[in-house]
């Protein structure tokens, strides 16, 4: 059957082609490179390539991470070698309405302890393109690396050398070593003449000019980097042997004298309405700036508050990326499907007729719960003046930045004749079971729990995703598969069925490679990449399980405060939580709650997981497969409280709670909520009580906020 004309091809048919095509070329590319047993001939699988960017030209927002296309020659990225960032390179937090901004502010002050005084803070353009980092010593370019995960990213410095932006040597009194951050991008003309200039030799040409911009820095060919108009902002830095300024705009300023451009438009204010201000002003002239840019970063001004109010997750607090209101598009809503999510949630999806929304084609949205259809809010309100969303209806699409698109509204006078309420279903689609909804709670969930098998499909989904246990060649389909095939040899149904599913088949006449879609070599890259997760880091097997409110994050705290799985496990089965004000549970529940970020939502989550007997039989059945790693404790060797136990307690004046305990921790503390005989500091302030008590009867060292200060030096 030869495929069909890439020009009637549906979004959605693109977008599966599109994955059958990363894969079948990616198993191609395998043999040939790496088993050195081609089963295509070269034309055939040039047509597979071609075919794939003709897709991908015709819809370019469907291009995947694994796109062929991206990986020229399959071997680009590894022909780049890697730059371990000597500081992170981090991402930044979103805000979307002006009220998240003012939240933002109010956040950072309450956890400064700032009711008044000045917290200056600077406004720039974010720019629409890729981050570079560039490292100097002794003022000369040393290594320029892409973001990659952050942590570490490809080495790109001899394309960087080509770029005009980009001093190789600096200017001025610049420190010994120096890592300059900051944006490539290409501006409007320059990427509409490479276009036509492209489009004339009959190559290929870019969607947009931040891909351009990416396609061009990553070139193993630098003379086609150097031939391509791109240009660098510096707006930030990693390591510096020595800082020359304080701030923000001193440090902005500094990379200035030292070469490099930075934006022209950065300036700094004194209060939310000035920030505000200067973002509602900087997206009325967004067409005239000659670049792409997506929204408004703001950063405190003060580099030691900077310092102080330190990051979450892999975002700084002191700066929040302000992105420009979302695109909207009308279509039509021809259907609702109910998706059953792991915790039997019920979540409404609107299938669209395709539309674009700012660049990217959409045929899903969220409808997120039948109160929203209904046109009530989340308090009760009427929303949409009450309108109700039907079946049928003409919808107004919004999407906004990473955001999962959703329908804000209707079009009452397209209503067609005839069309009646949705009516949300009280069984579950998946298993029949009935669907409730608690009482003040907004979402209508699956009774079936172990029995509803789109919960346990998405809890395996969940259980083998990139952030979990990352189990390669494990992706949605093949779990549906697995979960659902006949032949007990190839069921998954559990965790721990994955880990089994090796010893089943050699007993088996069934063979996965018989299977459609495996094949001997994907069989075998399957069992390997299973058997690698045998041993796996402690946080993923905890993200792993799936326990509501434990994301990647929260998992990371616990695995750090606790180490082992075993200690968590014990005290999250020995927890009693509180009954009441006043009340303080027990010491287990007392040491869940001491963990820095985990507070009582997330504790009594961890409680009623241990709680279950039968959560307790898959974590036994999975034990018996997989060895969480213990969690090193992280060495701050030069910290003076590292390895320490430290329990604060009284008001604290110089710092908030949360803040003393981020500190204590970034320093290698640990930070306990009572005291007991492995207490081995306690900070009092005013009005500490029973606390501090039990420490000067247990003979503990007790400091105050001045002493704490003065010994951590900060
Ligand atoms: S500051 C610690 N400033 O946005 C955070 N980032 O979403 C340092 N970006 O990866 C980044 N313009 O690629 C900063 N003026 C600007 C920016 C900017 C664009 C990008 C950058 C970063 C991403 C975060």
């Amino acid at each position: 059957m030869s495929p069909k004309a890439v020009d009637s091809l549906s979004a959605e048919e693109a977008a599966a082609e599109l994955a059958r095509l990363a894969a079948e070329i990616a198993e191609h590319d395998l043999r040939y490179h790496a088993e050195d047993a081609p089963t295509i001939s070269d034309a055939d699988y040039d047509a597979l390539r071609r075919r794939n960017l003709a897709i991908e030209q015709r819809f370019p927002d469907l291009v995947r991470d694994d796109s062929p296309s991206r990986k020229v020659g399959a071997a680009v990225s590894e022909k780049f070698g890697k730059v371990v960032h000597a500081v992170p390179m981090l991402s930044l937090d979103n805000a979307f309405a002006d009220e998240d901004v003012t939240e933002w502010v109010a956040r950072m002050r309450r956890f400064l302890r700032m009711d008044g005084g000045e917290l200056p803070i600077t406004a720039e353009p974010k720019i629409d393109g890729l981050s570079l980092s560039l490292r100097y010593e002794n003022g000369r370019l040393v290594t320029a690396a892409t973001r990659g995960d952050g942590a570490v990213g490809e080495n790109v410095t001899a394309n960087a050398r080509t770029i005009a932006d980009i001093p190789n040597v600096l200017s001025g009194d610049f420190p010994d070593v120096l890592e300059v951050r900051g944006e490539v991008y290409m501006g409007h003309v320059d990427f509409a003449e490479l276009n036509r200039r492209n489009a004339d030799a009959g190559k290929q040409t870019f969607a947009n000019p931040r891909n351009a911009a990416a396609g061009s820095l990553r070139q193993l060919d630098t003379s086609i980097t150097a031939s391509r108009p791109l240009r660098f902002f510096a707006y930030a830095w990693g390591e510096v042997s020595k800082m020359p300024a304080e701030t923000q705009t001193g440090m902005v300023e500094m990379l200035g004298r030292y070469g490099f451009r930075t934006n022209p438009l950065m300036k700094k204010f004194a209060d939310v309405e000035g920030l505000l201000s200067q973002y509602h002003s900087i997206e009325e002239n967004r067409a005239t700036l000659g670049y792409d840019i997506d929204g408004v970063v703001y950063k405190v001004d003060s580099l030691e508050l900077q310092q102080r109010l330190g990051f979450v997750s892999r975002s700084p607090r002191w700066a929040i990326a302000h992105k420009f209101a979302a695109e909207k598009a009308m279509t039509i809503l021809n259907g609702i499907d109910i998706q059953v999510g792991r915790t039997g949630a019920m979540t409404p999806v609107a299938r669209l007729t395709p539309v674009t929304v700012g660049g990217v084609v959409v045929t899903n949205a969220t409808l997120h719960n039948e109160d929203y259809i209904r046109g009530i809010g989340n308090s009760g309100q009427p929303i949409r003046e009450g309108r109700d969303i039907r079946i049928g209806d003409t919808v107004v699409v919004q999407r906004a930045g990473d955001v999962i698109p959703q329908i804000l509204d209707i079009v009452p006078d397209k209503r067609p004749a005839g069309s009646v309420p949705y009516r949300f279903p009280e069984t579950c689609p998946a298993c029949g079971s009935h669907a409730v909804r608690e009482d003040g709670e907004a979402v209508r969930r699956c009774t079936g729990g172990l029995i509803c098998p789109a919960q346990a499909v998405e809890r395996l989904r969940h259980f083998v995703s990139r952030n979990a246990l990352d189990i390669e060649g494990l992706g949605e389909k093949q779990i549906e598969f697995f979960f659902h095939v006949d032949d007990p040899s190839l069921r998954i149904r559990s965790p721990a069925d994955i880990f089994t599913l090796k010893g089943r088949q050699e007993k088996s006449l069934t063979k996965l490679e018989n299977i459609e879609g495996f094949g001997a070599l994907s069989a075998r890259k399957l069992y390997a990449a299973i058997d690698e997760r045998r041993r796996v880091e402690f946080w993923r097997f905890l993200h792993a399980l799936g326990i509501r409110h434990v994301g990647e994050t929260n998992a990371k705290r616990l695995a750090r405060h606790f180490h082992s799985f075993k200690a968590l496990r014990e005290v999250g089965e020995q927890a009693v939580m509180p009954e009441g004000k006043g009340d303080p549970g027990n010491a287990a529940w007392q040491e869940l709650r001491a963990v820095g970020g985990i507070g009582d939502i997330v504790a009594e989550a961890i409680v009623d997981f241990f709680d279950e007997e039968h959560n307790l039989a898959v974590v036994d059945a999975l034990l018996a497969e997989v060895t969480p790693l213990d969690e090193q404790p992280v060495e701050v060797t030069s910290s003076p409280v590292a390895g320490k136990t430290v329990v604060f307690t009284g008001s604290l004046e110089k710092m908030s709670r949360d803040e003393a305990k981020a500190m204590a921790e970034k320093l290698g503390a640990k930070v306990a909520g009572s005291v007991s005989k492995k207490t081995d500091l306690v900070v009092a302030g005013p009005g500490a009580g029973s606390k501090l008590k039990q420490a000067t009867q247990l003979g503990i060292e007790v400091i105050d906020e001045d002493q704490w200060f003065e010994r951590v030096k900060q």
